[in-house]
């Protein structure tokens, strides 16, 4: 079964084509961030009319790339929710005319379970159950995982995202945008303990998190300190991130305990964070875990993740309607299991 996946979610074009013989045929992204870069952030209205532009071409070399036609093509996946109702509606609209024209079903794709199941392009994959730590510029959530589409949220975060705070200390700091990948290089020459920030919510039990006290700390810090000596940005990046890995760290550690699940998953844009898998390593194997990661490029937005997940819904022969609403709010227990 040959399956193309596309992914516009928010500022990434993505697409590729899985096949659930041969596994990932070809896959291409077009990252925005050149365009967004100016305004220091997604601006949602330039990011759809970018995916108009460049999602077909994109489709078209894919095809080419893995030598196939669109005769072959068995189904089309295309991320419906949660996202920029915009750009989720590009993806939504090229995606069912494709599949309406070739004959083939059409499956809209839940972002986070996307992100979720794209350990699953590597060598070796997690066995199911597992916990999931997923982490991007919208999320932060600790995920029980018995199977696709079997899903008990343990935790999330109660108000900004850690890939949101990675994003809004960098623009504090005068960083550029995406912040996160900012504020990783910028701190790795930050003197370590120079500042401490506090970690959200480890105080007490549970295993939710909250992101925003730690984003007004860095902002206090910065307003007290002089912004333009590149010492002491890099000591509050360097804070910042130890703080907010920490955190992770912490809460990972906690819900693999209150499981007992032996493997943990870890997915989304701040999954690229080196720092956070040097952590994740160190206390994984400390309590007897294997730990899980799609290679970074599948951390971050990318049409591969889609295209697997539809191959996963659509060979089990998930119903698919015909209509392409998209859901900008979704939760991911909401989604139906595969059998
Ligand atoms: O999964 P993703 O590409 O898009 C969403 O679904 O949101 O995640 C994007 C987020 C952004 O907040 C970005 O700053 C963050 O992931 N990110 C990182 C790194 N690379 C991307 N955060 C920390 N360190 C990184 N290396
Ligand atoms: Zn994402």
């Amino acid at each position: 079964m040959l399956i193309l996946g596309i992914e516009t979610s928010c500022d990434d074009t993505g697409a590729a084509l899985y096949d659930a013989q041969r596994g990932l045929l070809a896959h291409r992204l077009h990252s925005q961030v050149e365009l967004h870069r100016a305004y220091g952030g997604v601006v949602p209205e330039l990011a759809a009319r970018d995916h108009v532009h460049k999602l077909l071409p994109l489709v078209q070399v894919i095809l080419d790339e893995a030598g196939a036609t669109p005769g072959q093509v068995d189904g089309v996946a295309y991320t419906a929710g949660p996202g920029l109702t915009g750009a989720l509606l590009v993806g939504a609209s090229l995606g069912r005319a494709l599949a309406w024209a070739w004959q083939v079903p059409a499956a809209g794709i839940h972002h986070m379970e996307a992100h979720l199941l794209a350990p699953m392009l590597e060598s070796p994959a997690p066995a199911f159950p597992f916990l999931a730590l997923l982490v991007s510029g919208g999320h932060t959530l600790l995920a029980d995982v018995a199977g696709v589409g079997r899903y008990t949220v343990l935790g999330e975060s109660l108000d900004d995202a850690v890939g949101e705070a990675f994003d809004k200390t960098a623009k504090i700091l005068g960083l550029s945008y995406p912040g996160g990948p900012e504020i990783a290089r910028v701190a790795r020459s930050g003197v370590p303990r120079r500042f401490r920030f506090p970690r959200p919510m480890t105080d007490r039990p549970g295993l939710d998190f909250s992101f925003s006290g730690l984003k007004t700390h860095t902002l206090n810090t910065a307003r007290a300190h002089d912004l333009d000596d590149a010492q002491t940005v890099a000591d509050i990046a360097h804070a910042f991130q130890e703080a907010a890995v920490d955190t992770l760290t912490i809460k990972c550690r906690r819900a693999l305990e209150a499981t007992g699940h032996t493997r943990l998953v870890v997915a989304g844009g701040v999954g690229a964070n080196t720092r956070l898998r040097e952590r994740l390593a160190e206390m994984s194997a400390g309590v007897g875990a294997d730990l899980f990661y799609p290679r970074p490029e599948f951390c971050t937005d990318n049409g591969a993740m889609v295209a697997y997940a539809g191959c996963v819904r659509l060979q089990a022969g998930e119903q698919v309607d015909t209509g392409f609403d998209v859901y900008p709010r979704w939760r991911l227990s909401d989604l139906p299991p595969v059998a």
